[in-house]
């Protein structure tokens, strides 16, 4: 049953603080020779998940009663302890086309959070990525862990990869255009844009020392997770949880595959906002996805309450005015959030 409004006001989402980055910026330091020359591979296949698949269930998954926000957000589970995800073959044709030339002259962004990231790869650039993030084999995994089956939130966001270089000493950067930082080298505790996030090591994490995602419960008790070890993952409800990345040291490379997701279902609530990736995208397609996913949630929606209207017509049943004025106030309220979103 859907909550009250008094309720609806009560578990009104955090507010999402985006980077002051306003338009789509190219890094303004290239990416070192090496670590493209070392994404360089052979073969380049197609996904399989057969083959590039190794999923293990988490040890823990920790709910949101555990750290106090029960009832927040879309599903009971709050963060998973990292995870096995994908092989290490899975990782190497990754990182091939995320260092690509096309992507590398097309995909790289800047914001004031984060120096060097790869957005918006597409399937036409980066095939084996978009087919793994989107074989329903990883999503039932990815959703198993979630406790609610998910979808990728955005083309835009398969994936948003952050890449931190440095020699011994390498600053993690926080998730793509949430923090409020002057400096990209500090991180902030945050909540993302979009409802789930998994986050895929996709580094050699040798002697890398910390780069975890603090989280901060109700009662302010801060716990760290991180994937530990190449194609590992963790999977948080990042919109409803204030978290932060922590720096790395050690290793000469951090690099993380954020991907995130919105719920499957158009009949629960997307909180989704671009306030995130605004200034971190082409404004356009950003803007095309976003609306496009949403008016297909919208539709779905209409359908379903004209099939449920012709039944209770069929039945003889009489008209609910509150039942049907509930309905209409809340599509209103969907409107009016991508109202907020869309804009010049
Ligand atoms: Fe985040």
């Amino acid at each position: 049953m859907a909550p009250s409004a008094i309720e609806i006001a009560h578990l009104a989402p955090p507010k999402v603080i985006g980077p002051a980055t306003k338009a789509a910026t190219r890094p303004a330091n290239p990416l070192p020779q090496w670590l493209i020359d070392g994404a360089k591979i052979e073969h380049r296949e197609p996904f399989d998940p057969k083959k590039h698949l190794d999923f293990v269930p988490p040890n823990k998954i920790y709910t949101m009663k555990e750290i106090g926000l029960e009832g927040h957000g879309i599903s009971p589970n709050a963060v998973s302890e990292p995870f096995p995800l994908f092989t290490e073959e899975a990782v190497k044709q990754m990182r091939a086309e995320i260092f690509s030339d096309d992507v590398l002259q097309n995909c790289q962004y800047a914001s004031t959070f984060n120096k060097n990231m790869v957005r918006g790869m597409g399937p036409a650039r980066a095939p084996f990525t978009y087919d793994a993030w989107n074989s329903p084999e990883v999503l039932a995994k990815i959703s198993e862990v979630a406790g609610v089956d998910l979808v990728p939130a955005l083309d835009f966001d398969i994936a948003n990869i952050n890449i931190s270089v440095g020699n011994g000493s390498v600053d993690l950067s926080t998730r793509s255009g949430e923090a409020p930082e002057q400096e990209v080298s500090s991180v902030a505790w945050h909540y993302d844009s979009f409802p789930f996030v998994c986050v895929t090591m996709i580094s050699n994490c040798e002697g890398m020392i910390g780069g975890e995602t603090a989280l901060r419960t109700a009662t302010g008790d801060i716990m760290k997770v991180r994937g530990p070890a190449m194609g590992t993952a963790v999977v948080m409800q990042g919109r409803y949880i204030e978290h932060q990345a922590l720096k790395a040291l050690g290793g000469r490379e951090r690099i993380s595959m954020v991907t995130s997701f919105r719920p499957k279902s158009p009949f629960l609530k997307d909180e989704s906002i671009l306030t995130g990736v605004r200034g971190i995208s082409i404004l356009p397609d950003l803007y095309h996805q976003y609306t496009q996913y949403r008016l297909e949630i919208l539709e779905e929606r209409i359908r379903a309450r004209l099939k449920h209207e012709q039944r209770r017509e069929s039945a003889k049943r009489p008209f609910n005015t509150p039942d049907a004025r509930k309905w209409l106030i809340e599509q209103r309220g969907f409107i009016d959030a991508m109202l907020e979103e869309l804009w010049e």
